[in-house]
């Protein structure tokens, strides 16, 4: 097992890759079961999620390779498998986008139903409603989801949450729709640009899909899908968590391969704390103003503020010149940090799902203990500013959604070091 030591005081300077998106290519890597031929990606990060979405998909017969640049082709060999067990899906939720492509494409699905998770109640009834909606037949054998069709037919879904819209369910919908007879359409569907770097990949792949990116997708069914080159889109939570990052230490940076036009509403937030940001040659320019203003942040499905940069920007908030609010909507449990945040000596006070922030003067290094994979974020940006040395356990939980963290920030003069547990 593995901490990060850091220690806090230096401003970060200079200019950072960002990667391609973790949430975007695990969905995109998932589709290539639906394909015939080689499937061809670029972009795609280095992962432990990655490498586990691969894990999986080499259990159901999909052949994966990496080439030395990281391109990765993936290619159906074998369809007789079609059972994501227990083993696997519990190590990563997003496992469960096997479930559309699976069910299309070799008309049964069985995946393990995904149990609890740190961030709070996560149920995947969306996703069984709208592929049972396509017609499939579903039951729960010994902990897993069973779907089964002899066809799906197209047909009008409406994947409303009670948090609104579902990410994967949208994305697992319109994967199987695909295949289906007729046409799909559906409604309160996630806007996310993870979702629309889906629906571009399938559309390259001869789906025909359009709507992406709105409330409603279409799409009209077609007998067979092809393999396909795509790149993934940049990864706008590691370009935000950057972002923060530089205006926690009040630093100066240039993020390469990151698109301001998909990171709006965090953009919107972090102007108003006071961070400068332009658009740059390669991507988007921060430089910090030396002040932090303390704001009322509160998460919504796309285009709103993400959930998943929620951990990052308390603990900006934290040394903000005066009280800020953050109101957790998708996930009101998400909060397993902030009792680390007050350790490291931050005034946070829970609740229900919103946290009030009373900014101050500093942070204190300590020992504290990662959650789960944005909260590790928030912590590590939190260690980067605090007095003294700040220790951050279970590393593992960063790895899963950020590549070389520690190289990058070191770059960027930041004093962190990955290292053993004793
Ligand atoms: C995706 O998860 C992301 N994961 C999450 O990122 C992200 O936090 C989330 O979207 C919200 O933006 C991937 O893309 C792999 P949802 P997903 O279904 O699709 C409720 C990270 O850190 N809901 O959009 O699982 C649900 O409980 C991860 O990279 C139902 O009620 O999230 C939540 O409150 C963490 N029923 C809300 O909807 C369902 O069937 C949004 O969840 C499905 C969801």
């Amino acid at each position: 097992m593995q901490y990060f030591e850091i220690v806090g005081g230096t401003r970060l300077k200079g200019t950072v890759e960002i990667s391609g998106a973790k949430n975007a290519a695990l969905p995109i890597m998932a589709a290539s079961i639906l394909c015939e031929g080689e499937t061809v990606l670029r972009g795609v990060p280095d992962l432990a999620d990655v490498r586990q979405m691969v894990l999986l998909l080499n259990k159901l017969g999909v052949r994966t390779e990496r080439d030395a640049d990281g391109t990765l082709r993936l290619r159906v060999e074998d369809e007789m498998n079609a059972h994501a067990e227990y083993e696997l899906v519990s190590k990563m939720r997003a496992s469960v986008c096997v479930m559309g492509p699976l069910l299309a494409k070799r008309r049964r699905a069985q995946v393990a139903m995904p149990g609890g998770c740190a961030i709070g109640d996560r149920p995947i009834d969306l996703h069984i409603l709208g592929l049972q909606t396509l017609g499939a037949d579903s039951d729960l054998v010994n902990g897993d989801v069973l779907l089964k069709a002899k066809k799906l037919k197209g047909a009008e879904i409406f994947l409303g949450g009670p948090f609104g819209s579902s990410v994967t369910a949208t994305a697992n919908v319109m994967m199987a729709a695909c295949l289906a007879e007729g046409r799909t359409v559906i409604a309160a569907a996630a806007c996310e640009p993870e979702v629309v770097d889906l629906a571009d990949f399938l559309n390259a792949c001869g789906a025909r899909i359009t709507g992406q990116g709105t409330p409603e997708i279409l799409i009209d069914g077609v007998a067979g899908l092809h393999g396909a080159e795509h790149r993934v889109i940049p990864d706008r939570i590691e370009a935000g968590t950057f972002m923060i990052a530089a205006a926690i230490t009040n630093g100066d940076l240039e993020l390469h391969n990151a698109r301001m036009d998909h990171m709006r509403a965090v953009v919107d937030r972090l102007r108003r704390v006071g961070l400068i940001v332009e658009r740059g040659e390669k991507g988007i320019v921060v430089s910090s103003s030396r002040r932090l203003e303390p704001v009322v942040i509160t998460t919504q499905p796309y285009p709103g503020f993400p959930t998943d940069l929620q951990a990052q920007a308390m603990a900006l908030l934290c040394l903000a010149d005066g009280n800020s609010v953050i109101t957790e909507k998708i996930y009101p449990d998400r909060f397993l940090h902030v009792g680390e945040l007050n350790r490291m000596g931050a005034h946070l006070r829970k609740e229900g799902p919103t946290v009030i922030i009373e900014g101050a003067k500093r942070l204190i290094g300590a020992p504290v203990m990662a959650s789960d994979l944005r909260a590790s974020a928030g912590l590590i940006l939190a260690g980067l500013i605090a007095k003294g040395t700040t220790r951050v356990h279970r590393a593992y939980h960063i790895d899963r959604g950020y590549e070389r963290i520690e190289e990058k920030l070191g770059k960027l003069g930041a004093n962190i070091r990955r290292l053993n547990e004793a």
